[in-house]
């Protein structure tokens, strides 16, 4: 049976996953608006992803044979300043994260609790995956500044990025 601090560790983590899932698809949103259709993909794979991440530790709680209490997620930011803005507010988020991730790996070794410290250590690795990512896309949108030109070249390579998964659009599709 898991440590309840554990578990409440987890589900506090499944929300925070969560939450990243819901403001990856609120930048997804946004960018579409903005007409950067390919910056709408990457944010939405981005958000499928998180919703990997907080699926991990929900099955993995229930394995463990703790309870799930899934929480009110919150709202996210709805609007930007610019595209580096939100792909810098996506790189500050993604620190946010490690920094969470990090304690619940401390927590998990003060209560020698190894199995968890083997699940936490996929994230710790992760998280430095996704750190690189974010990092490596704010220094794209800051070397093309203002140029409509390579902006758009930018759009497209974004676009590129594979989702996980389609939805219709209607019943039809
Ligand atoms: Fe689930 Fe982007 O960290």
């Amino acid at each position: 049976m898991i440590d309840q601090r554990m578990a409440d560790s987890i589900n506090d983590q499944i929300n925070a996953e969560m939450f990243s899932a819901y403001l990856y698809q609120s930048m997804a949103a946004w960018f579409a608006d903005q007409n950067f259709n390919g910056m709408a993909t990457w944010m939405t794979a981005q958000a499928q992803e998180e919703m990997i991440h907080a699926m991990k530790f929900y099955n993995y709680l229930i394995e463990r044979g703790g309870t799930v209490l899934l929480k009110q997620i919150d709202s996210p930011p709805t609007e930007w300043a610019s595209p580096l803005a939100a792909f810098e507010a996506a790189l500050d988020h993604e620190r946010y994260i490690t920094e969470r991730i990090n304690k619940m790996m401390d927590l998990a070794i003060d209560i020698r609790d190894h199995a968890a410290k083997g699940l936490l250590q996929w994230y710790v690795d992760e998280q430095v995956e996704e750190e690189a990512n974010a990092t490596d896309n704010v220094e794209k949108l800051r070397m093309v500044g203002d140029a409509g030109n390579a902006k758009y070249m930018l759009d497209k390579e974004f676009g590129t990025r594979p989702v996980l998964f389609t939805i219709p659009v209607s019943a039809a599709d």
